[in-house]
C-alpha cells in the first residue's frame, strides 16, 4: 500500500531513535483552590463515556458526539481564561520514557531534569471544566480522517504530545511513524487515522522550508506562495496551523520570482507588514479550497517564550533555567508575545468567519504565559555541539522557546480534543 521510495524512511516504533537521529538535524528555532464544580465534571465524563461506548457498539461512522455538557462547555465558556492548578492525581497524561514516538528534544525527564512538578498541572478555566482527554474517543472521531498541523517547531511539540496522548492506547503493530521531508506522519492503521505534521513555519514559501536545514538570519519569504505547501495538507479533515516566532525580525526579504532564480530580486518589508500579507495569503487559499462540510480549521496563537527572567521578578540575567513553578500573578504577559501581530491574525481569522469559513483560534497564549517552569532550558538533546562559551554557563543555552512533555502542549491538545468531539 505505501509507495517505497528511497527517500522515504519508515520508522516503527522501536527504530524510531535511529531514524529521528538521521532525520532530524535541526527542527528547532532557537532564541536564544479552585474552583470546579465537581458535578459538572463528572456529567461530562458520563456523557463522554457513554458516547464512546454506543459509538464502539454500533461501530457507527457518525462520531458527532451528542454530548450536550460538551456543547455547553464550548459554548458557554471562555476555555482560555483561567488558571493553573496543581493536580498529581490527574497529571501526567502519560510518561516521557513511556511514549515510544517521544522527541528527544522535548524528552525533559529523559534528559536529566530532575524537578518533575511542571508535568502535573491542570488547565482549570474560570467558567467550567475542561473534559478530559481520552484517546479512543478522539481517533475513533478521526476513524478514516487525517489531521494535520502545519507550522513551525511549537506546532510539531503540539504534535509529538497528541501523537503521545493517543500512541498508548493503540497496541504496537497497528501504529507506525514515517518521516519523509517535511511530512512527519504518525498512523493508527486500524483506525485508519493518520495524525500528521507538515514543517511550513511560515506558511508561505520562504527560505526555511527544509525541515532539517534553514537558513534562519536572512530570512526569504514568496509571500504570495503557498500552493507548493498546501498540496501536502490540502485534502485533511482536520488543519491546525500556527506561524509566529519566525517573523520575530524586524524586516523581512521578500521574493519576487523564483527561489530558484540565478539573480533574485527581492523588496524589504516591515515584519507586520509581511505577516498580514502572508497570512492573508493563506485565508484566501482556505477560502477558495477548503470543503466546509469537511474540513475543521484550527489556526494556534503563539505559545509564550521565559528568556528574561527580569520580566517576572528574577534578576536580568537569568531566565527559563531552573525555574520550577508557574507564574501566579494574574494576567501575566511576557514581552516575547507581540499583541500586534495577534492582532493580524485575529482580524484574519474573523474575516474568514464573516465570510463563512468557520475556524476556531486556539487562544493558547495567556495560559502559556504563565508557564516558565515549562520549558526544557538544558534538559534536551542538542542537534549541535555546545562551545565551551556556551557550556561555561547554563542559562546561555537554555532553551525557554519549546516545550517538555508532558506539558503544556498536552493542555493545548486537551483544548484541541474539546473543540474536535465538540465538533
Ligand atoms: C465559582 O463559580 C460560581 C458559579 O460558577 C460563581 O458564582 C462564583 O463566583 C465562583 N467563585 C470564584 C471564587 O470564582
Ligand atoms: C441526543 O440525546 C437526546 C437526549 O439526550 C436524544 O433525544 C437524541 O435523540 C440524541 N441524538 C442523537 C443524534 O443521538
Ligand atoms: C500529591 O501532592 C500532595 C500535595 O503536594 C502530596 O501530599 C501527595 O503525596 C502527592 N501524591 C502523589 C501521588 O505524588
Ligand atoms: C483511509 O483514510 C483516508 C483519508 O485519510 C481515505 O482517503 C481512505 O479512503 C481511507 N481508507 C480506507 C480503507 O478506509
Ligand atoms: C534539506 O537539507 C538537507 C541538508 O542540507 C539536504 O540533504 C536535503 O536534501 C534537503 N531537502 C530538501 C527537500 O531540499
Ligand atoms: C465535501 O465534503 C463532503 C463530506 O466529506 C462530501 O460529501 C462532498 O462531496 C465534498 N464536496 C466537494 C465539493 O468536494
Ligand atoms: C486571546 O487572549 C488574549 C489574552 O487573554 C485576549 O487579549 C484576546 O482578546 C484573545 N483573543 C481572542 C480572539 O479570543
Amino acid at each position: 500500500m505505501a509507495p517505497i521510495a528511497s527517500s522515504m524512511i519508515r520508522c516503527s516504533f522501536h527504530l524510531l531513535n535511529v531514524c529521528l537521529a538521521a532525520v532530524l538535524v535541526t527542527v528547532a528555532v532557537y532564541h536564544t483552590t479552585d474552583n470546579r464544580s465537581s458535578t459538572f465534571r463528572s456529567v461530562t465524563k458520563i456523557r463522554i463515556e457513554s458516547v464512546i461506548e454506543r459509538r464502539i457498539d454500533d461501530s457507527v461512522n457518525d462520531v458527532s458526539v451528542n454530548g450536550s455538557r460538551v456543547d455547553s462547555v464550548v459554548s458557554s465558556c471562555d476555555l482560555f481564561s483561567g488558571k493553573w492548578v496543581y493536580d498529581n492525581k490527574s497529571y501526567p497524561l502519560y510518561k516521557d520514557r513511556e511514549c515510544g514516538f517521544m522527541f528527544d528534544d522535548l524528552a525533559c525527564e529523559k534528559y536529566g531534569r530532575k524537578d518533575l512538578e511542571y508535568q502535573r498541572w491542570r488547565w482549570q478555566p474560570h467558567g467550567c471544566d475542561l473534559p478530559r482527554f481520552d484517546a479512543k474517543s478522539f481517533l475513533e472521531r478521526l476513524r478514516g480522517k487525517r489531521l494535520v498541523f502545519v507550522g513551525d517547531s511549537v506546532n510539531r511539540n503540539q504534535w509529538v504530545s497528541m501523537v503521545c496522548l493517543v500512541e498508548s492506547s493503540i497496541p504496537k503493530a497497528l501504529k507506525y511513524m514515517l518521516l519523509k521531508g517535511s511530512l512527519y506522519t504518525f498512523k493508527a492503521t486500524e483506525y485508519n487515522a493518520s495524525i500528521d505534521f507538515y514543517w511550513a513555519p511560515m506558511l508561505v514559501e520562504s527560505n526555511n522550508d527544509n525541515s532539517s536545514h534553514h537558513a534562519s538570519s536572512n530570512r526569504i519569504v514568496k509571500i504570495g506562495a503557498i500552493q507548493k505547501h498546501a498540496t501536502q495538507w490540502g485534502d485533511a479533515d482536520v488543519l491546525v496551523f500556527n506561524s509566529y516566532l519566525w517573523w520575530i525580525i524586524p524586516k523581512l526579504k521578500v521574493l519576487k520570482g523564483s527561489f530558484e532564480d540565478p539573480y533574485p530580486v527581492y523588496k524589504e518589508v516591515k515584519m507586520l507588514q509581511c505577516y498580514k500579507m502572508a497570512l492573508k495569503t493563506w485565508s484566501a487559499w482556505l477560502e477558495t479550497h477548503v470543503n466546509r462540510t469537511k474540513t475543521q480549521l484550527f489556526f494556534v496563537s503563539n505559545s509564550a517564550t521565559h528568556s528574561r527572567a527580569d520580566e517576572w521578578g528574577m534578576p536580568k540575567d537569568q531566565n527559563c533555567f531552573s525555574e520550577t513553578k508557574p507564574i501566579l500573578k494574574e494576567e501575566y504577559w511576557g514581552s516575547g508575545s507581540d499583541t500586534k501581530m495577534m492582532q493580524i491574525a485575529e482580524a484574519e481569522i474573523s474575516k474568514l468567519k464573516s465570510r463563512g469559513l468557520k475556524i476556531q483560534m486556539l487562544n493558547i497564549t495567556q495560559l502559556s504565559e504563565y508557564r516558565k517552569d515549562g520549558h526544557p532550558s538544558i534538559y534536551r538533546k542538542q542537534w549541535r555541539p555546545l562551545s565551551k562559551e556556551k557550556l561555561s554557563d547554563p542559562r546561555n543555552y537554555a532553551d525557554c522557546t519549546h516545550w517538555c512533555l508532558p506539558g503544556v502542549p498536552d493542555v493545548w491538545n486537551e483544548l484541541l480534543f474539546t473543540y474536535i468531539i465538540h465538533h
